[in-house]
């Protein structure tokens, strides 16, 4: 596996490959690596020659009173997690690197995708994520790129940035990864306090329940989301942040009953610790 920082190498490596044919996948994240990036690497694999996962802990989406400075970092384990699963060319920038004095482009998605959820309390946060993966789209010129439906807003975020920017690149959706009591895997995982992190499983349970009320022919979005909230109310030290009943491509609130599919979206805090989650949920007669 390579292992590089430089852009201008990352770009002309992976610009060899397309020219020998090769079709390239690419998984970008923030490290701290889980079984749930390592799923994404598996699914890149599955349909190209070539895979690229990225490590960037990018300051553009973290907000100024948020975690960029203790964001967990561990470059070895990381590494190697990377090279049993196949990677390979693992690009490590230096910030310098993707934000060269000088530049000067963001990208801004707007309309509810990007102003509702954690958009309304992460300002700014989007921007930041549209920017980064549209720079390491244009250095590593994906065929494929892979994005966990963990992150349900980012996902369809980089979906509008890809079509309305004509980015010839195929994004594909992966699972969500959990532990095996149901908690979402996540590297903010690692902040949780025991305690903290025994009662984080209410956000699995909330949503399980909501999703067997909706199998039971439960269509009022009010219904499902007080039981969510009900459920999270467990557990004394969550605090939600937000639990949404969305459209599932439009983000904007179901009123009333639930037509077809939507989005159970939620963010909650434990201590410091904001951890998301969601499930969507599908009638049958929109399957
Ligand atoms: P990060 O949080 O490191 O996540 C990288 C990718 O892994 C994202 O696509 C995310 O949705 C996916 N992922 C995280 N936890 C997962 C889980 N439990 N199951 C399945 N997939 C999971 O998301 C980011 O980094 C950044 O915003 C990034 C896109 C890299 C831009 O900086």
């Amino acid at each position: 596996m390579l292992i590089l920082e430089a852009s201008a190498e990352t770009m002309a490596t992976c610009r060899a490959w397309k020219r020998g044919g090769a079709r390239v996948g690419f998984v970008p994240t923030m490290g701290y690596l889980h079984e749930g990036h390592i799923s994404l690497v598996r699914i890149a694999k599955e349909s190209c020659d070539k895979v690229v996962a990225s490590i960037f802990v990018n300051p553009t989406q973290f907000g100024p009173n948020e975690d960029f400075a203790r964001y967990p970092r561990d470059l070895k384990r990381d590494a190697a997690m990377c090279e049993a699963a196949g990677v390979d060319l693992l690009f490590v920038p230096p910030v310098e690197e993707i934000y060269p004095v000088g530049s000067a482009t963001f990208v801004n998605v707007e309309g509810p995708i990007t102003s509702t959820l954690c958009g309304a309390s992460r300002p700014g946060h989007f921007r930041g994520v549209a920017t980064v993966v549209a720079k390491l789209f244009g250095i590593v010129g994906p065929d494929v790129a892979v994005f966990g439906q963990k992150d349900a807003q980012q996902l369809l975020v980089i979906r509008r940035m890809t079509r309305d920017l004509f980015f010839p690149v195929e994004i594909v959706a992966g699972p969500i990864v959990r532990e095996s009591d149901g908690l979402a895997m996540s590297s903010r995982n690692a902040y949780l306090g025991p305690d903290e992190r025994a009662q984080a499983t209410v956000l699995w349970r909330s949503l399980q329940e909501a999703a067997r009320m909706f199998e039971g022919g439960e269509r009022r979005a009010a219904k499902i989301v007080a039981k969510a909230r009900e459920i999270i109310a467990c557990s004394p030290l969550a605090r939600p942040d937000y639990v949404e009943l969305v459209d599932n491509e439009t983000l904007l609130p179901v009123q009333g009953n639930i037509d077809g599919t939507a989005l159970l979206a939620l963010a909650v805090f434990f201590g410091k610790t904001r951890l998301i989650d969601n499930a969507v949920l599908q009638g049958k007669e929109s399957q």
